[in-house]
Order: C-alpha cells, then structure tokens, then sequence
C-alpha cells in the first residue's frame, strides 16, 4: 500500500506539470484527493491493516496530502501569474487615455436663488430657522391671529388632511414656533426658506412653491429697520440702484402691513411689459408684527416689538431670470435647466 501511495504521489506530480489551465487543476485536484479521489479510497483501506500499522501508514498518506497540496498551491499560482502576464500583453491597455465623464448635474434654479437669499440675510446677521411642511391648523392659522372662519384664511386655499393638520400654506407658522422656542431671548432674528403649499395651479402659481419667510423682534424694533433691511437686500439681489416702495397693505399678523415693491429690474423704473408701465414690481408682504402674534410667541409686546416678511422664491427667481411660465422650474426639462 505504501508503494500505492507512492505512485499516486508521482504520478499526480508529473501530471501537475503537464496541466496548463487552472480548470484542469482543479479537475485533478478532485480526482485524487476529493472525497471519491485515488489517494481518499486508500485510506479507506486502512481498516484492513493492524493497530501498528494504521498510524504509520496514516502518517504517510498525510505526508504524501501534504506534497501534493503544496504542489497545487504553487502550480496554481504559476498558472495564474501566467494568465494575467498573457491578458496585459494582449490588452495594450493606455491608462493615460481620458477617461469617460459623467455628465454633472448643476444646481437648481431655485437652490440657486434660495442659497444666494440665505447669504444676504446671514450677512445682516439672521439665522436660518425651519418648520415642518406638515402642519397644524393652530400654528398655520390660529397663531397668526386668523382664527376658524377669519374670511382671511380664503385667500389660501389649502391642502387638509384633516380638520386640523394641513400643509402649511406659507412659512409664516416658523414665525411663532421660532418665538416659542426662543423666548425669553432676544432678539428673534431669522429667515425661514421652505416648501408651502396651496391649490393653485398655473402660469404664475404651482400648488406646491417656496417661500422664504423673515422675523426680527427685538426692543424698539420700528417699520424704518424693515425698510432697511429690505432695501439693503433687494440691492443685493437685484442691482445696487434699485429702490423700494412700501404700500398699506393687509395682513391679520402684522399691523400695519404693508406690501414692497422693488423698482423694476429691467427698465429700471420707466415702465416695460414685466412692470405692466408702472416701473414697479410687487415682490413680497411684510409689516409689524401684531401684538397678539407676540403674544402667542411668549413675547411681551408692551416690551418688545418686531418685523416680518414673506416673499415667493419662485417669483423672485423669474424676475431675476426673466422667466415667464412658473410651471418651466418644475417640469426638469434639461434644456430649460442647463441654462442656469
Ligand atoms: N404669509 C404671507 C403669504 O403667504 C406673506 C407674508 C406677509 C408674510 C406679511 C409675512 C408678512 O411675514 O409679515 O401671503
């Protein structure tokens, strides 16, 4: 039986040279030493040997196993130098050639605009609050002193989802939840940018859109510091010789109110199409804040008083673009996009 071994271990050696293919390896692999392999159904045999004999013969089939799978390790590893050696000669591979790009996306014209919003007001020192997009009737309505059946809540058509969560119509509910969560601090200086949502649906209105809302109270805050700050941002963001106007407005959470215009940023005030002839184009609501909106923020409004605003982001980003059809920022057409 020794001598079977033997051979099989010769054999199988003079045949491991012979294989060039890493299947073929394998294939032989399993033939002599795999579960039905020659040197396996020796050791089968070994039951019929005697007590003294089984362990020296076990010894030298492990020995000959051993061989033989050192063998394979490094046949198998010649055979696969061999292999990659042949494929990078055949591939003349120039890794110096340019790749392939990916086509880049680019931002939004929308980011665009809310991102440059966002570093005009931190610029004049005002954080960036948020709120969420689903919102209660209290927060959206009756903490803005539009109570159930204020005839004002029709101007905003709105998304229930039940009697009272919606989604939020506009950004103005951060105002009191920002007041809550700061309060007794001052001052309360912040924008809100941020989706709202109403059932409208056309050239200049998409049922959802943004809106970037704006709350500054602090002692001795006056309407003079809104028109500063309004000022000072619209020059940012339209063009240093722009002016603004302020017109008597209503609101049910400021008082007064006021709407603002900005001087027109294409004729510059002589009256074109965009500005209808007036020379002035409306760009967002703002006024004081009314005292029982203070109130419900936790504020003393014999103590303090403040500012706010709210303008349509959308709107902005067509008049800064010269954009008519509000429904192009949302229908992801490359062509538009690319052009930003
Ligand atoms: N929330 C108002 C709207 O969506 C806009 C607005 C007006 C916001 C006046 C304000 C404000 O903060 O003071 O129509």
């Amino acid at each position: 039986m020794k001598q079977d071994v033997q051979r099989i271990q010769e054999e199988t050696l003079s045949e491991l040279k012979k294989l060039s293919t890493l299947e073929e390896l394998q294939e032989l692999k399993v033939k002599v030493l795999g579960k039905k392999g020659t040197l396996t159904a020796l050791l089968r045999q070994m039951g019929g040997l005697s007590p003294e004999e089984r362990p020296i013969f076990g010894q030298v089939v492990n020995e000959a196993r051993d061989i033989l799978e050192g063998a394979w390790t490094r046949r198998t590893e010649e055979l696969s130098n061999a292999a990659m050696q042949k494929q990078l000669e055949e591939e003349k591979l120039d890794i110096s050639l340019p790749g392939i790009s990916l086509p880049r996306g680019h931002q939004h014209p929308l980011t665009k605009v809310i991102e440059e919003m966002e570093e005009i007001f931190l610029g004049m020192g005002f954080q960036i609050a948020e709120g969420p997009e689903i919102e209660t009737d209290y927060y959206n309505f009756e903490a803005l002193n539009l109570p159930k059946e204020h005839p004002a809540r029709e101007m905003q058509d709105s998304f229930y989802i039940t009697e009272e969560i919606l989604l939020r119509t506009q950004t103005s509910p951060v105002q009191v939840r920002t007041m809550e969560k700061q309060h007794p601090h001052l001052p309360v200086k912040i924008i809100c940018p941020g989706k709202v949502y109403r059932k409208d649906d056309d050239a200049t209105h998409s049922p959802m859109f943004h809106q970037v809302e704006g709350l500054v109270v602090d002692r001795g805050i006056r309407m003079s510091d809104l028109k500063g700050i309004l000022l000072n941002f619209s020059r940012e963001m339209f063009g240093e010789s722009r002016e603004i106007r302020l017109r008597p407005s209503f609101f049910p959470f400021t008082e007064p109110s006021a709407e603002v215009d900005v001087s027109c940023m294409l004729c510059g005030g002589a009256g074109c199409r965009i500005c209808k002839g007036t020379g002035w184009i409306e760009i967002l609501g703002s006024g004081m804040v009314h005292p029982k909106v203070l109130e419900m923020g936790g504020y003393d409004p014999r103590e303090v008083t403040g500012f706010a605003f709210g303008m349509g982001v959308e709107r902005i980003a067509m008049l800064k673009y010269g954009i008519e059809d509000m429904r192009l920022l949302f229908d992801n057409d490359l062509r538009f996009l690319q052009q930003f």
